[in-house]
Formats: C-alpha cells, structure tokens, sequence
C-alpha cells in the first residue's frame, strides 16, 4: 500500500477474502475490514458466498452502466433495506419504483439551487451560534467534534428545512438518531444468513427505544404544522409534505409517507454531513500546513454576511479540502443495488438477483483511478486538476437518478460551516495521540468517536 500519515489510520487490507465466521463479524461491525487488497487493485471482484453472487465494482464506465445507462434494471438491494428501512421506513431514500418517482418529484422543489441558496443565512447563523458555545470552554479544552458535530448539522437542519421545526427537542433527537446508528443501523447476520423476519435482530431490539423517540418527535412535529391556520409562510418541508399533490392522481402523500421523509431527510440529512465535517477537522489536525491555507483563505475573503451562499464561489480551498476529505472518508461508503435481469457488467456476466456494490471508499482510494490515493492532498480539487477528475471516479453522493438530492445543500453548509469555525478557532490533535479509524455504520465515522483540543485563533 502507499504510505499514509500514521496517525490516520485505516483498516489494512486483507490478503485474502475472510471467511464465513470472519464475513459475518465483519459485516456487522465493520464491513471496511472485510476489503481485500484485490478491491483497490481490481475494477471488478466478484464473490459467491453468504450474500449469494456479489461484485464490487470501481470500473468508472461500469458504474456509469448500472447507476446511469442500464439503472431501471437494477433496484437498491434487500439487504440494504432490512439495515435502512425500521428508521425510513418508505421514505425517498428506501423507496423503490412509482413510489419513490412520485416522492422525489415531490421533494424536489426544496432542493433547487435557488432554494438552496435561501438557506445560506440561516446556515451561518446555525454556525455563528455554534462558535459562541466554543467561546464558553477555556482554551485548549477538548471536545467531542463529532458528536458537536452532529449537533451542528441537525441546528442546521431545523433552521432550514424544517423551519425551527425541532424546537427545544435537537439534543434528543441526535442521541436518538445515534443510538439507533450504533445499535439498529447495522447488517445483522441474521440478515445475511436469510434468517425469517420474526426472529429478533439483537442490535434492532435495542435501537427501538430510539426509533420510537424520532416517530414520536416527527409526529408531533406533522401535528403542530398540519394545525397551524392559513398557508402564510408555509414552505417549510413539512408543510410541503402536508401540500403535496401527485399531478396525476391529484393524492397527497399519506400519513406514513409525510412521517418517513421528514425522518429521512434529517437521518441522510445531518449525519453524513456532519461526519464530512468531522473528518475534515481530524484531516486539518494533522496537515497544519493545509489549516493555515484555509485560514488565510478565509481571513482574506471577509466576512461571510454579504452573501454566505456565495461562500463555495468565494472559498475554494475550503471547498477542495472537504471534496478530498469526502474522497478519502467518504460519508456514505457504499451504494449497493440489485441486479433485476441477468446483465453484463465490465465485461463479466451477472445473473438476475446479484447484488452489486459501488463503493466510494474503495473507488476514492482505488490504485489504478488515484495518484497517491491515501494521500490528503486538496489541490486535486483545485481548478483544472478538479475539471480533469473522471466523473465516476469520485462519487461521495452517488450517481445517476438517486444521486443525493441535498448534495449542493450539503456542500454549501460544510463550507459555510467550516470558514465560520475555521475564522474564529483552531482544532488540533494532541501531540502522541492517535487518530481513530474509521468504521462504517450507514456513514463512515470515527471509531470510538473524535476528540480534538480547541483553542481560539488570535484576533
Ligand atoms: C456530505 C453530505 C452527504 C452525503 C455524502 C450524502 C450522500 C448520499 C448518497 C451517496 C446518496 C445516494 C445513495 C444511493 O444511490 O444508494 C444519497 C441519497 C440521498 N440523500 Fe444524501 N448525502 C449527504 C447529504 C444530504 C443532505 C444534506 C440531505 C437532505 C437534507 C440528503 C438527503 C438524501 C436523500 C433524501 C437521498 C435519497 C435520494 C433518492 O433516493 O432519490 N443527503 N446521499
């Protein structure tokens, strides 16, 4: 393998494919440990084992064949859904054919780019008051940047789509959202092995309470809006829910259907963005060189009050350090999907009900597609070297019809975010301390959680 900075570690690649006892621990507690050297090295591995015929694939064109050209033969795969779906129930993300057309076409006048736009204030609003919280600790004190994180995006969240919506109720909520990502967001290896749904899932068992506390918030949350009188001001996503009707029936969205998109857009929503966030502080912690950079990127450009949507335009370090810490961690590590005719992918033959798996992790890390993959190296996302990169070469939001609908969203609030953070403190690792790796949960985090030392940045 490259060299990369030690104190960054990642999972080693294995030699050899684990076996089936090692497949199962694997895949319930860390599917980034069950890669094989082969994955980076190879632009198609397949595998017959406990998930029947799989493959992972990195080839670029192969990926463009089954997310864009041949997609409607392909569905996201049961496996996938069994993790994903006790949260999301038939939510956009989880939803497959007329159903999920008819929910995206539905969602999607909140994400236009003018829309988008709109919610830059309130996102640097979200973190002017996060920096005022950073003021209280002494200086140098050590914080849990993740979990401020994950704080940080769903205030985010609140402020924007859902207009306040979560009221005094954010700090229960993200425990919950967590809690349920370490417990019930997992594959289970009754899953793998086909075991009947009856049978209790241990990690679900105890991600319920969490479940049950997000139903409960979400519900009230539809309650309260659906109450309020007259339709001033209603262009919050909830309301937009409430509003929706399908052009061509004319039916608005059910009551589940209104509840499972407001959960998913805050799930998919603020821990993906939150772990982008996260590693790029960890990332920044150990590359000083790249933090003074930003730093004086950000100083130079002024405050952001002017017009914060312009900051992705106006910060363009900042804005290639998080697409490189998103190429090295990215949040959503696999996308998988199920083969639903017999195709021929780069080559190989698949046959109908094959699961393929599109890996970021591994296609961003990938030797023959990198230079120096492990490297942390921002200017790759600098001007023409950004312009030169092949389009499914880096995927951190997917590809094809179900790209993430919030990318730009997501990428307008990490820069924002970021440059108000960066303006007024610096994060820094403590000298001899380790890194923690990475471990993939639904989105890639750091294992054990990350805590840096921050310290303010003289005036
Ligand atoms: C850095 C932040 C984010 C990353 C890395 C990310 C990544 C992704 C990826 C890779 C997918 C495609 C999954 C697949 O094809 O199987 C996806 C879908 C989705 N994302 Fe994001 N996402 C982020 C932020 C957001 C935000 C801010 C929102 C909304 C507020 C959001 C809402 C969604 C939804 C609703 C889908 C499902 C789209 C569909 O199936 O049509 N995501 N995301």
């Amino acid at each position: 393998m490259t060299a990369f900075a030690p104190r960054l570690p990642i999972p080693t690649p294995r030699e050899r494919p684990a076996g089936p006892a090692a497949f199962l621990l694997g895949i319930a507690t860390n599917p980034l440990s069950l890669l094989t050297r082969r994955h980076y090295e190879e632009l198609f591995v397949p595998m017959r084992g406990l998930l029947g015929t799989t493959a992972v694939v990195s080839d670029p064109a192969a990926i463009r064949h089954i997310l864009i050209d041949n997609a409607a033969h392909y569905r996201k795969d049961p496996l996938q859904l069994r993790v994903l779906k006790p949260i999301f129930g038939e939510g956009m993300l989880t939803a497959d054919g007329a159903d999920w057309r008819r929910q995206r076409r539905t969602l999607a006048p909140l994400f236009t780019p003018r829309r988008t736009a709109l919610h830059a204030r309130a996102m640097l609003e979200a973190g002017l008051a996060f920096r005022a919280t950073l003021d209280a600790y002494p200086d140098g004190a050590a914080i849990r940047v993740d979990q401020a994180m994950a704080e940080l995006t769903l205030d985010v969240l609140s402020r924007t789509i859902l207009r306040g919506g979560l009221g005094a109720e954010p700090k229960i909520v993200t425990a919950a959202l967590r809690r349920y990502l370490a417990t019930a967001g997992r594959v289970d290896p009754l899953d793998v092995l086909g075991a009947p749904a009856w049978l209790p899932r241990l990690g679900r068992t105890f991600g319920r309470g969490a479940v049950q506390t997000l139903g409960r918030v979400v519900d009230d949350l539809v309650a309260a809006r659906r109450g309020e009188p007259g339709a001033q001001g209603r262009d919050d996503l909830i309301a937009a829910l409430l509003d929706a009707r399908d052009p061509e029936t004319g039916q608005g969205l059910t009551e589940s259907e209104i509840r499972d998109n407001v959960l998913t857009l805050m799930a998919a929503g603020h821990e993906t963005t939150a772990n982008a966030l996260t590693w790029t502080l960890l990332l920044l912690g150990a590359h000083p060189g790249v933090r003074a950079a930003c730093e004086a990127e950000i100083d130079a450009a002024g405050p952001l009050d002017d017009d914060p949507a312009a900051a992705p335009d106006r910060l363009p370090l900042v804005k290639a350090v998080i697409e490189e810490s998103m190429r090295l961690y990215p949040p959503a590590a696999t996308l998988s999907r199920e083969a639903i005719a017999p195709d021929v992918v780069a080559g190989h033959a698949l046959p109908a009900g094959a699961t393929v798996f599109i890996s970021p992790w591994v296609v961003h890390r990938h030797r023959r597609l990198w230079d120096e993959p492990d490297a942390f190296r921002p200017e790759r996302f600098l001007g023409p070297a950004r312009d030169a990169i092949p389009r499914f070469s880096y995927l951190p939001f997917g590809a094809g019809p179900r790209i993430c609908i919030g990318a730009a969203f997501a990428m307008q609030e990490a820069v924002i975010l970021l440059a108000t953070l960066l303006r007024s403190h610096r994060f820094e690792m403590q000298p001899g301390e380790d890194a923690p790796g990475p471990v993939q949960r639904v989105t890639v985090r750091p294992k054990g959680g990350l805590t840096l030392r921050v310290h303010r940045r003289p005036a």
